[in-house]
């Protein structure tokens, strides 16, 4: 792909606005050699101003989500892209959360541009647990375990049951629970249909993929040993 292409995708500017970069002589090989909108160069050789460009596409990053923020591009309040670099929301293939947290859920949100990894992370052949932490505004009355593991609770709106999930109890006010699958809100209508409120809600894991101790807030690029620990190879 041409350069004025693949930089323009990476989200630096309109293709008019790279060309600008490229007239000012901004882009550069890693010697310092100024280049032109149609050379081509292998990716990890581009500068701009003298940086190393952006990750190419096939990008997946995992990201600590604070409550407060939406798994959208366009509502009108704090987003998710709000907590990355704003090139990433520009870019293209566009960068897209694998599935999504409710505003007020915190914890392991996916992102990447790489639609069949996306496709493969949600498929249900991948088998990928999802472990929530809830802090819950009532006590639990104890049948919440059997309830949730017996794969006959049928939610409110839904047509078929819910597969068959483990809860353990931290204490009366929270628990643990484990998800193989995704369904909208699943987490907080489980609990409702349980007769509780969720008052608090973290993802901590995805397969084999836990948040270790990257800060909320804060994101860090997944390489193919994080992968391979997301599909428990
Ligand atoms: N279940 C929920 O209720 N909310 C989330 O954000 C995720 C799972």
């Amino acid at each position: 792909m041409k350069l004025l292409k693949h930089i323009a995708n990476l989200g630096y500017g309109s293709r008019k606005q790279v060309t600008q970069l490229f007239r000012e002589g901004l882009i550069t090989d890693a010697d310092g050699e100024v280049l032109y909108v149609d050379d081509q160069l292998p990716h990890e050789s581009i500068r701009i101003e003298g940086e190393p460009l952006d990750p190419p596409p096939g990008l997946i990053l995992m990201l600590h989500k604070p409550t407060g923020y939406t798994c959208s591009t366009k509502d009108s309040g704090r987003l998710i892209y709000d907590l990355l670099p704003p090139r990433f929301r520009l870019r293209s293939p566009v960068l897209s959360s694998v599935g999504r947290l409710d505003r007020d859920t915190s914890g392991l949100l996916l992102m990447t541009d790489d639609g069949a990894l996306l496709h493969r992370i949600v498929s249900p052949k991948s088998q990928l647990d999802k472990v929530y932490d809830a802090t819950l505004a009532q006590d639990l009355r104890g049948d919440e375990a059997a309830l949730f593991a017996s794969g006959e609770l049928v939610l409110e709106s839904d047509n078929t049951p819910l597969l068959p999930a483990e809860l353990d109890a931290t204490d009366a006010r929270h628990a643990r629970l484990t998800l193989h699958e995704g369904r909208y809100h699943q987490v907080r209508r489980m609990f409702a249909a349980a007769g509780n409120h969720v008052q608090a809600l973290h993802r901590s894991r995805i397969g084999g993929l836990g948040l270790d101790d990257l800060p909320e807030g804060q994101w860090r690029i997944l390489d193919a040993a994080d992968l391979q620990r997301l599909f428990g190879a």
